[in-house]
């Protein structure tokens, strides 16, 4: 019998919004499995401290990090080719980079809508297309020779694909759509192109976007007693998930989203947990 093969070496892989939060584990995840990875995001200080951050103690060579504006389509074509110009190809992509928008929903304006929209569903969906198009021409990969796992896509989802919570509509809205885009592509590409497609839901998990709405008032305390695990997720936790959907591991695994959320997305209603003595 085969074994299990979590190894990603010889193998490119594009984190978007990899210079920050969730992105930047699974950066790191992606380099300690071996692969070459290239991180980006809009803002120039952040893409100078990724770059530092990831290279530090790696072979001189396996970092790229660039400007990128997954909203612009001029900006996902430029980065992916500049990756395909620093690494030769690419193999893995991870759309990560996303923003969130807490109001009520009345409150919310077309422009904010519109906005939280362009990042977090055409986002993904520019970048999926400039990747599947480097892959073609690449050309379809050799299952026995790449190890299994072929070209692979993970789009990092939400609770809120599944189900509602107040005041993030938008949010909803658009990590719902994406959900909706993993599963399309995933009965359309694996076949046409060796391209797997699946997602990873993170449950709550404190960072940039969201680490005052956690950290302060009622709502983190609400969820931290709906999660039986009683605590919030780190951007580590989130990256295995990632890394393992990549790998050849996981190379019949296809159209999937694995909730790491220490099982939120279970809960129904439960008596109030005391710790135990
Ligand atoms: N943390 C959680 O609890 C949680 C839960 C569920 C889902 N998620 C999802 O996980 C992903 C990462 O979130 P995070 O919590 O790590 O947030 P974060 O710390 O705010 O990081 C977001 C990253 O995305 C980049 N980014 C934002 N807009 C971008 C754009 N237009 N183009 C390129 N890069 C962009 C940011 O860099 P720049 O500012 O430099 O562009 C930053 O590096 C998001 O998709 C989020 O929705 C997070």
């Amino acid at each position: 019998m085969a074994s299990l093969n979590f190894d990603l070496t010889g193998k490119v892989a594009i984190v978007t919004g990899g210079t920050g939060g969730l992105g930047l584990a699974i950066a790191e995840a992606m380099l300690d499995a071996g692969a070459k990875v290239a991180v980006g995001s809009r803002k120039p200080e952040k893409v100078a401290a990724a770059l530092e951050t990831l290279s530090e103690g790696r072979p001189e060579g396996s970092v790229l990090s660039t400007q990128l504006d997954v909203a612009d389509r001029a900006s996902v074509d430029a980065a992916v080719a500049k990756v395909v110009e620093t690494f030769g190809r690419v193999d893995i992509l991870v759309n990560n980079a996303g923003a969130n928008l807490k109001k009520p929903t009345l409150d919310v304006e077309e422009a904010e809508h519109k906005q939280l929209f362009d990042i977090n569903y055409f986002g993904p969906f520019y970048m999926a297309q400039a990747f599947a198009r480097q892959c073609i021409a690449q050309g379809k990969p050799d299952e026995d020779a790449s190890g299994g796992g072929g070209y692979s896509i993970v789009n990092v989802c939400s609770v809120t694909s599944f189900l509602a919570l107040s005041e993030v509509t938008t949010y909803a809205a658009t990590k719902g759509a994406l959900l909706a885009l993993t599963r399309q592509l995933a009965v359309e590409w694996p076949r046409l192109y060796g391209i797997r497609i699946n997602a990873v839901a993170p449950g709550f998990v404190p960072a940039e976007q969201n680490r005052k709405i956690l950290e302060s008032g009622d709502r983190g305390r609400r969820i931290l007693e709906c999660t039986p695990m009683q605590r919030f997720g780190t951007a580590e936790e989130i990256a295995g998930a990632a890394v393992f959907l990549v790998s050849p591991a996981a190379r019949f695994i296809n159209g999937e989203c694995i909730n790491v959320d220490g099982g939120f997305m279970i809960h129904g209603v439960s008596d109030s947990m005391k710790p135990i003595e």
